[in-house]
């Protein structure tokens, strides 16, 4: 079993470029949040709101353990996916990680609203970008098996960088 996930910051460009090395590499491509939201029948939003972020991480943990039976996907982790022990875990014995690197005024910039991600609504989006950054900063370093810096790139020429690493 050796898939590929992307982790990074909210921003990172992880959905984006995670289907454009989907396609690349002849992969099928998931996106963890969505799956998250299809299993609990439920938006991102709502989850947070009806039962809070450690139930979340519960059902973000759930749903990479479902991936230990597909076969090999490329798949876009939620940014907070290794803040949960149990995840970082998982992560490390389902397939390589990739950390995609990128500052939170980078982020900010890319993401534009801050409407449908949780952690970022409570208050000035940067400042929270910032610090919740900071306290993430060396769970994705310590999960990655590789570091891709994507600031100035374009989803393409990520996809590309991941690709020589590979
Ligand atoms: C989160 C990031 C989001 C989503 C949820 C929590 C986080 O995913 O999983 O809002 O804790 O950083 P994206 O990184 O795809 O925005």
């Amino acid at each position: 079993m050796s898939h590929l996930f992307l982790v990074g910051f909210m921003g990172s460009g992880k959905s984006t470029v995670g289907r454009i090395l989907a396609k690349r590499l002849g992969f099928p491509f998931t996106d963890l949040d969505r799956a998250i939201e299809r299993s609990a029948g439920a938006t991102i939003p709502k989850i947070f709101a009806e039962r809070g972020e450690p139930a979340f991480r519960a059902l973000e943990h759930d749903e990479l353990a479902k991936l230990g039976e597909l076969p090999d996907h490329v798949v876009a982790c939620g940014g907070g996916v290794v803040v949960d022990d149990g995840s970082r875990a998982l992560l490390k014995v389902l397939g390589r990680v990739v950390y995609l690197r990128v500052t939170a005024d980078e982020a900010l910039a890319r993401i534009g609203s801050t409407g449908n991600r949780p952690l970022l609504a409570g208050g000035d989006p940067l400042a929270l970008s910032r610090t919740l950054l900071a306290s993430r900063e060396s769970l994705y370093e310590a999960v990655a098996d590789t570091t891709v810096d994507t600031s100035g790139l374009t989803p393409a020429q990520v996809a590309d960088a991941v690709e020589a690493r590979l």
